[in-house]
């Protein structure tokens, strides 16, 4: 680690510097900045891997981005990208390397990490992915009556169930349209059953997707899984036709019963939250096929090489990274809002809450002092043009600065009448009224009567960025993940924590088990809880 990250956020003269420079920016709006330079909207953009970012909407000038750029180099943001794609144990708080960026490189390069080449492991494992996908797609890999498989199920929550749902909604155009593909991640029983009300077991396969395969909820779903395929086919001979496993855990797969030929594995160095690109996208390979999902990986590839590679003030995930920094740290923004104008990428949000949040939701820095600054914000979001009559009030009349980021593509992928017009109108609008906003003399303008006045007004000055690609493509939805993937890693990296770790998740845990056998026992437990715990559970009991 170098040392540089080890000085106090706080104290770093960039830091200094912008506090400084944000007291005089709090006061000047985006319509003098705009009205100011007119060459704005074009000089701050960037474009990489099939991206374009119009970051010009921000309450930033030439001097925010270069006093951010230096935080960024104060901060060691380069070095820790070199020890991430080197294989470093930038994990400190679990002795691990970081190498998400491993899975998607070509299988022409090599990285060896303590002996391995790690490369070549992954390749070795998307080869006995394709072959299997390979096999179902065809209807050569048959169930247990010899009816090839028409229903996939994917089971697994958290990073071995977001990014699979997501991924399969995106790429849905790209998908075979005559398997039926669902995710089950729910300990809530409703998720199992309605997951499988109306299948076939003897045309069902299972993938059980759990890094460690000791996760509660999956492994309770799994062995409901088992029950449910073991009263239909009747044979435990059934189970190697009809369940796959997703895990790093060789030993625990077995245990549950599955053959470990099986099995697909990946790494203690791949995160749950980054892991949609391992062998836990085996239910996305074969829904788009072996071809498709290397297309995916090629794109979160060509952002990596951009990460790694553009000078900082035109590298998209940096510019995206500081830029939550500075809107959490010094506008004091809580949350940060992820608008996808695409239907197809209405999981987009929900698979981002857990990559950003659980990475970067941390209260001490690398070396356990507390942390000195705000850390992750929320995000959240919606696809648009829904969202718009939702929630965009209280982002356009509100009292709070949410900055947003508007995702858009140049052509759809269902070109009907001139919807893509109407929705693509509506990104550029959003983004421009955010800005600008309308002005009390613009609304006395219109003859609106003088009461009603301040209720019409739009403040502007909220910012917003927007993303745009050419099309929905798997290269463009691997190079979108890996933009905010490195977004992520650039926050973390200024904050100074470790956005690889998520012991916040356990205690929770733990006091679950504790819990379960007062719930299901016969005799009234000895509860020893704090009085509202004890009072909620007797209650529970009693309606139980
Ligand atoms: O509880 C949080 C978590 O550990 C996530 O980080 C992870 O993605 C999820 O649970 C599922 O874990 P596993 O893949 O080991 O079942």
């Amino acid at each position: 680690m170098s040392t540089t990250t080890m000085i106090p956020l706080r104290t770093r003269p960039a830091w200094r510097a912008l506090e400084t420079h944000y007291e005089e920016l709090d006061k000047v709006h985006l319509r003098d900045l705009f009205a100011g330079d007119p060459g704005r909207g074009e000089r701050l953009t960037a474009e990489g891997a099939g991206l374009y970012l119009d970051y010009s909407k921000n309450r930033i000038t030439d001097e925010t981005v270069a006093l951010l750029l230096q935080l960024a180099e104060e901060s060691g943001l380069s070095e820790r990208t070199e020890a991430m794609f080197r294989g470093d144990r930038i994990n400190v708080s679990e002795n691990r390397s970081v190498l998400h960026v491993a899975l998607r490189m070509p299988k022409s390069e090599s990285l060896v990490v303590d002996g391995v080449d790690v490369v070549a492991e992954v390749h070795g494992v998307l080869d006995r992915m394709s072959a299997l996908a390979d096999r179902i797609r065809s209807g050569e890999w048959t169930g247990h009556t010899g009816k090839p498989i028409r229903n996939v199920i994917n089971i697994g929550i958290g990073g071995s169930d977001l990014g699979p749902v997501m991924a399969y909604e995106a790429l849905r155009h790209y998908s075979r349209r005559d398997l039926v593909f669902r995710f089950v991640s729910n300990v809530d029983s409703t998720d199992f059953a309605e997951a499988t009300r109306d299948l076939a077991a003897d045309e069902t396969l299972f993938v059980i997707s759990s890094k460690t395969f000791t996760t509660l909820e999956t492994m309770t779903n799994a062995r409901t899984a088992r029950e449910w395929a073991l009263a239909a086919l009747g044979d435990e001979s059934a189970i190697a036709k009809h369940f796959v496993a997703v895990s790093t855990n060789a030993e625990e797969v077995s245990k549950f019963g599955i053959d470990t030929d099986n099995m697909f594995g990946f790494w203690d160095w791949v995160g749950g939250r980054y892991s949609m690109d391992s062998a836990i996208g085996l239910s996305t390979m074969i829904a788009v096929g072996p071809g498709a999902f290397r297309e995916l990986l090629a794109g979160f590839h060509e952002l990596d090489v951009h990460f790694r590679t553009t000078p900082l003030q035109r590298n998209l995930p940096v510019l995206m990274g500081l830029l939550a920094v500075w809107y959490g740290d010094f506008f004091d923004a809580q949350t940060v809002g992820v608008m996808p104008y695409s239907q197809y990428l209405k999981r987009f949000p929900a698979y981002l809450q857990q990559l950003t949040m659980e990475s970067n939701g941390k209260h001490v820095t690398l070396d356990g002092r507390a942390v000195d600054s705000q850390t992750g914000a929320v995000y959240w979001g919606e696809p648009g043009t829904n969202g718009q009559h939702s929630f965009y009030q209280l982002i356009h009349q509100g009292t709070k600065l949410i900055p947003v980021d508007l995702i858009g593509f140049g052509r759809t992928l269902n070109p009907i009448r001139d919807h893509h017009d109407l929705l693509m109108s509506n990104v550029f609008a959003q983004a421009e009224a955010l800005a600008f906003g309308k002005t009390d003399a613009e609304v006395r303008a219109e003859g609106t009567p003088e009461a009603i006045v301040p209720h019409r007004v739009f403040e502007g000055n909220r910012p917003s960025n927007v993303i745009l690609a050419e099309k929905l493509t798997p290269h463009t939805l691997g190079a979108l993940i890996a933009l905010y993937e490195h977004s992520v890693f650039t926050q973390g990296t200024i904050w100074g924590i470790d956005s690889f770790d998520q012991w916040g998740v356990e205690l929770g845990k733990v006091l679950a088990k504790r819990i379960i056998p007062e719930l299901e026992s016969i005799d009234e437990p000895d509860l020893r809880h704090d009085s509202s715990t004890n009072a909620l559970i007797r209650r529970y009991r009693a309606m139980r």
